[in-house]
């Protein structure tokens, strides 16, 4: 195991401890808009494992709904590695997921179907509109009156999961939202060795939809860097 669970801070319902993981190439792209499957994986088979075991340690896992709806990861989370890690643990063997959306679809309902540990929480606002039969496939929670309120989602968590440790995977538009309300911790990044390039629109980076103000640069502490192979897996600590 590249990180072991005991590296990790353990929160507090109080304090939770709030990280994420991203695979980066070099020129610091997360994703192809277009055709992503052929780009697909951006990180090795280490960065895989590496992925799962950062999700095994965690209380619970976020997506937003970009990511979510990209694939349906309610059944691939759940994977044997995963659940074997969390029961040497002594954690419920099933990762709790959570997705946010404004503007819940069909499509997103569609995707977060036959959840292995009941049924995936689905963060909305409260005055969003849901596709019918939502309750069927997901647990519906309401945070926010317009929009949804990242802080009440997080509370939810604590409260409500007794999560201590949030594992939020982003992707980059939500990720931006997190670190917008200090909410992140630490992150972990591989770099790939790889350079996409761009074109307008057509990839994303690790933070997108945001252009922090010059005074509000996030400032962050190199942890650690390993070295695996042609890849760097990076720990940044946010400073606060
Ligand atoms: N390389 C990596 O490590 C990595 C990791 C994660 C994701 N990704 C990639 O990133 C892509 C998706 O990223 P994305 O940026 O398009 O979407 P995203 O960050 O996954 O989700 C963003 C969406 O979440 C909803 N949302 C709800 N509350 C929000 C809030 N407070 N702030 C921001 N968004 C909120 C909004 O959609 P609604 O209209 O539904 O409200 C928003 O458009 C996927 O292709 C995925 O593969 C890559």
């Amino acid at each position: 195991m590249l990180y072991k669970n005991s590296d990790l801070p353990k929160g507090s319902l109080k304090k939770p401890y709030i990280y994420t993981n991203f695979v980066s190439t070099v020129d610091g792209k997360v994703q192809v808009v277009t055709d992503w499957k052929s780009y697909w994986p951006i990180g090795s088979e280490t960065d895989h494992k590496v992925l799962t075991e950062l999700r095994a340690f965690s209380d619970v896992l976020i997506h937003g709904s970009g990511t979510a709806k990209l694939s349906p990861f309610v059944t691939k989370v759940q994977n044997p590695y995963l659940k074997k890690i969390r029961k040497s643990l002594g954690k419920n063997e099933i990762l709790p997921y959570a997705v946010l959306s404004n503007n819940p679809d069909k499509k997103l309902i569609s995707h977060l179907k036959n959840y292995a540990g009941g049924k995936a929480l689905l963060f909305t606002s409260k005055k969003s509109i849901v596709p019918e039969d939502y309750d069927l496939h997901v647990n519906l929670v309401r945070v926010g009156q317009d929009k949804i309120d990242i802080k009440e989602v997080v509370n939810y968590l604590t409260t409500k999961l007794k999560a201590k440790r949030i594992l939020m995977e982003g992707g980059p538009t939500l990720f931006g939202s997190f670190l917008e309300k200090e909410l992140i911790d630490e992150i972990f990044l591989t770099v790939a060795p790889k350079i996409f390039g761009n074109e307008t629109e057509k990839t994303l980076s690790l933070v997108e939809n945001r252009l922090f103000p010059k005074e509000k640069v996030i400032n962050l502490n190199l942890a650690s860097v390993k070295q695996i192979g042609d890849e760097l897996y990076l720990r940044y600590k946010l400073v606060k």
